[in-house]
């Protein structure tokens, strides 16, 4: 999702420098910009050189230490606690004090990213949807020391990026993720349990009530490794057995079998 934040906001006229441990993941983020540019130059909502000046304003490196000047941090790991906090106190070590640090977490606990950090007044969460580019969605996730100063600026920083920015109290999953990935996970219990095809329970959802992708095709489009993690955070944080991950699910992941990134999920890509 990184490469989808950093294209929103160099297209917005801010200069961005995109961050990622190997350069072979930059290659890909960066060509996924590109790509993403190119859809709206094919269809005439953006010329061959703003597409170019977009790019331009987009710097790409492998070492963390060059975001020294950055005004502002939006972290997009992957979604795992240990992995997170190791960042946020690298970034507390090397970013200005003014800093804002905001983490594109998708269940992880604001609090406990902040006290990683010898700022967490400094710290938020900044939850957006993918794509980046299309959905509208920002959740904004205050955690218990996050100061009003820095929700008005992730408040303000949304709205430039064209996004509409809703509130959410620090709770396991938020609100997207507490109610999106049971209905995945149930979605996957159906499949498991042969309650119907993977293309009739997507279908049912798709022309039953309307959504644009079915459960199944969407976890394969979140990532499967993903959708497991958000259900072990809301099964640990709020200790209701009712989230528990389908073994299903966790058979796919150990198989590799992690949806489009790896060419194969619920669907084969
Ligand atoms: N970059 C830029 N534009 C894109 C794009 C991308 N990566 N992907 C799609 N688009 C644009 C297309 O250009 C097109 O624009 P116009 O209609 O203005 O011409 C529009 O989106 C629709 O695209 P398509 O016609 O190619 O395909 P579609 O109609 O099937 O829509 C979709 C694709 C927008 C992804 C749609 O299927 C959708 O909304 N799916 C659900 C997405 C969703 O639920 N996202 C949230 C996932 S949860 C999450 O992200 C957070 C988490 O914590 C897990």
């Amino acid at each position: 999702m990184g490469n989808g934040i950093a294209q929103v906001a160099a297209r917005t006229g801010y200069e961005v420098i995109l961050s990622d441990v190997k350069d072979e993941f930059l290659q890909r983020g960066l060509k996924a910009i590109d790509k993403s540019l190119q859809r709206d130059v094919d269809k005439q909502r953006l010329t061959g050189d703003e597409k170019q000046s977009i790019i331009g304003r987009i710097n790409s490196t492998t070492s963390l230490e060059d975001l020294s000047k950055a005004a502002f941090v939006i972290e997009a790991v992957t979604e795992d606690l240990g992995v997170k906090t190791e960042i946020f106190g690298r970034l507390d070590q090397i970013t200005p004090r003014e800093t804002i640090l905001a983490s594109n977490t998708s269940s992880i606990s604001i609090a406990r990213l902040g006290a990683a950090t010898r700022r967490p007044d400094k710290v938020i969460g900044m939850h957006f949807m993918n794509p980046v580019p299309v959905m509208k969605l920002v959740e904004v996730i205050r955690g218990i020391a996050t100061s009003d100063e820095t929700y008005e600026g992730v408040r303000a920083l949304s709205e430039k990026l064209g996004k509409t920015a809703l509130d959410c109290n620090d709770s396991p999953g938020f609100v997207s993720n507490r109610v999106l990935l049971p209905m995945i996970n149930e979605a996957i219990f159906a499949l498991y349990e042969s309650v119907a095809t993977r293309e009739s329970i997507d279908g049912i959802m798709k022309l039953g009530m309307n959504h644009p992708m079915g459960p199944l095709e969407l976890a394969d489009f979140i990532g499967l490794d993903v959708c497991l993690a958000i259900l072990n955070v809301l099964y640990d944080g709020l200790g209701d057995p009712k989230y528990r991950a389908c073994p299903l699910l966790k058979r796919y992941v150990d198989a590799g079998w992690l949806g489009r990134k790896t060419g194969r999920g619920f669907y084969e890509y």
